[in-house]
């Protein structure tokens, strides 16, 4: 065999890296909401870095009911089809990024139930989140940190809370322009996509 044909099949033998996952998670779920607009700008901005792969996910189409397993997640013995479901979702992506508003003052309880139904498969992964609001959602913010951190997961440095004024919507509350309005954060979110890089090199 020629130096060069035992390249080739090293090379052919050599795994390929795989593709890591993050999911952008759609954490409004009511009619109307105006969070899917902004993790579709999320995702695609966090994207141009290449490297990983970021996916929309929307619990409005998990559709999980309210919290009814028997036993609590962190013993991982699931009786519910929903919920197995909802753990081969989450089982399948290395990062979460969680995109919410803020509702009086706290996070939406949708999003908190979706947590619930699940432990091990959030545990040890990284995550991050961006908040908005009148005054960018940092009241849920402070209380979405510390569930992140009740859960074993590693949050990253940077999170974004989105300042929405009165200016930025209509009389339906629909955002008269998307791009306007996240434009002030790309560097932000490309500093998180850096930060998801870094968290998940290495891991298996
Ligand atoms: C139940 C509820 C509570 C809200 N509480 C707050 C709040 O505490 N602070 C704030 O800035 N906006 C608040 N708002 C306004 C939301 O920021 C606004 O409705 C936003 O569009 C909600 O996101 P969504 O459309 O994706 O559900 C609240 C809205 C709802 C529906």
């Amino acid at each position: 065999m020629t130096p060069s044909e035992q390249a080739r099949t090293d090379a052919d033998s050599t795994p390929l890296p795989r593709v890591r996952r993050v999911a952008v998670v759609i954490g409004s779920t009511r009619p109307g909401r105006i969070c899917p607009g902004i993790a579709a700008w999320v995702s695609a901005v966090a994207r141009v870095g290449g490297t990983l792969r970021y996916e929309t996910l929307d619990l409005a189409e998990v559709n999980l009911p309210f919290l009814d397993e028997p036993l609590m997640a962190a013993l991982g013995n699931y009786e519910h089809e929903h919920t197995k479901a909802w753990s081969r979702i989450v089982s399948a992506y290395d990062g979460f990024i969680f995109v919410f508003p803020q509702y009086n003052w706290g996070y939406p309880a949708p999003l908190k139930n979706a947590l619930d139904f699940l432990y091990a498969e959030w545990a040890e992964k990284p995550a991050s989140f961006v908040t908005y609001g009148t005054h960018g959602g940092s009241r849920a913010a402070d209380q979405f940190s510390g569930l992140l951190r009740g859960l074993h997961m590693i949050e990253l440095a940077d999170h974004l809370e989105v300042v929405i004024t009165d200016e930025d919507v209509d009389a339906s509350w629909q955002l008269r322009d998307l791009d306007a309005v996240m434009f002030p954060y790309t560097e932000q979110t490309r500093a998180i996509d850096a930060q998801m890089v870094a968290a998940l090199e290495g891991s298996a």
